[in-house]
């Protein structure tokens, strides 16, 4: 077996690993303007926020700065379109701590000017400004012109080089908060898993998830790969998939798709124009989708999830846009009953566990998505390697 440590060494962008620079090593923040990177990139429907789990993350960093009489410019991004406000974020945010509404980038400097020690605001969606996306350097300092020091507690969003995470750290001594280092420390946990592990992923997008799939081969027993990711492999091993999503990506040569570490389920839930059925993954007709993982499956992974002593989870196994959820529903109930270390990402994912109230039974629910594929294929983050260049002393 590979050891992690060999694709590691070399890797141009790897952090040295140890401690990182952390905002409770800060003393003397009286005062102190801090510019905090949260993690706000939260789903609305009709105006309101619909899950606040990473604003839940969001909050101790934001009331130790706060009870250490700082004074608190809280920055994010939300959606991709540049429309889009954090007024919604804001209003649920303002129900957990005291945090004022600080506007647009324009009268920001005036908004901070007028803070007291221990009051916070919240800035507006940093994506209005195209700069931030860009990266754009023009940006970042005008950012850091806000602030005395810079605290990155967004992990869900560090795999961007957005002006907001790798270029204000250039000219602002630089640390991490208390969500940012425990996604990092648990993250690295499950890359180093006890055995027997069980690596679950599901999603879409094959193209972006391959290298972790090579690579996790090499570190966990099984890696069960599920939603519409595993189209991608019945496609290449010549089954018919009807009209399912399937990725830009041949694998047909790939010999991922005979290694047997590798599982994808055997049957599953499908759609045609006259409603849903369960069938075996051989029997899927040209105009049917495949849209959840099935009844023999979710048993068949049941049992590996119950002799499993390190999950590590990303992604649902169904589609859940159109309402297919079950499967990833019933994941999560399996996991729950299991006594394995697990780590579990991804919106949806997420989601789906608050909301049958399952939190207590895992190990750790990242607040990132595809940061969270990121870090575990490459060890590191754009966001980290910045704050790296110029870490508070
Ligand atoms: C996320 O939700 O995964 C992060 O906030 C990043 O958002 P993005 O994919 O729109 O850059």
């Amino acid at each position: 077996m590979r050891n992690l440590l060999s694709w590691f060494v070399g890797r141009p962008t790897q952090t040295a690993g140890g401690d990182l620079p952390a905002v409770r090593q800060l003393n003397d923040l009286k005062g102190k303007r801090v510019l905090l990177r949260a993690s706000l990139n939260v789903p609305i429907e009709n105006g309101k926020v619909a899950e606040t789990f990473r604003l839940e993350q969001a909050l101790p960093t934001i009331d130790f700065l706060k009870e250490q009489g700082a004074k608190v410019i809280v920055i994010g991004h939300i959606g991709r379109e540049p429309e889009e406000s954090l007024e919604p974020v804001h209003k649920a945010l303002s129900k957990m701590t005291e945090i004022a509404w600080g506007g647009g980038l324009k009268e920001a400097a005036a908004v901070v000017s007028a803070l007291r020690d221990g009051e916070a605001i919240l800035l507006e969606n940093l994506r209005q400004d195209a700069r931030e996306s860009a990266g754009d350097e023009s940006l970042a300092k005008e950012l850091a012109a806000l602030a005395d020091i810079y605290v990155n507690d967004a992990f869900s969003d560090s795999h961007r080089e957005h002006a907001s995470i790798t270029g204000v750290p250039m000219y602002l001594p630089s640390c991490f908060g208390d969500g940012f280092l425990r996604e990092y420390k648990e993250l690295k946990k499950a890359m180093k898993p006890e055995h027997p592990s069980l690596f679950i992923l599901g999603g879409a997008k094959f193209e972006t998830k391959m290298p972790l799939v090579e690579r996790y081969t090499a570190i966990y027993d099984v890696i069960y790969v599920g939603g519409a990711l595993a189209n991608d492999i019945y496609k290449a091993k010549g089954y018919e998939v009807g009209t399912s999503l399937v990725s830009d990506i041949d694998l047909s040569k790939n010999t991922i798709i005979e290694d047997p570490k590798i599982m994808v389920p055997g049957d599953v839930v499908v759609e045609d124009g006259d409603g849903k059925k369960e069938v075996g993954i051989r029997a899927i007709l040209p105009d049917e989708s495949i849209l959840d993982i099935g009844p023999v499956s979710l048993k068949e992974l049941d049992a590996l999830v119950s002799e499993a002593k390190t999950i590590l989870w990303n992604g649902p196994l169904g589609n859940f846009e159109k309402g297919f959820s079950m499967g990833t529903e019933m994941l999560a109930q399996s996991i729950a009953r299991s006594n394995a270390f697990s780590v579990v990402g991804g919106g949806d994912t997420i989601a789906a566990i608050r909301s049958l109230g399952l939190t207590d039974r895992f190990g750790f629910m990242s607040t990132a998505g595809g940061a969270m594929l990121v870090f575990l294929e490459t060890g590191t983050l754009s966001g980290i390697e910045a704050v790296l260049k110029n870490p508070i002393k």
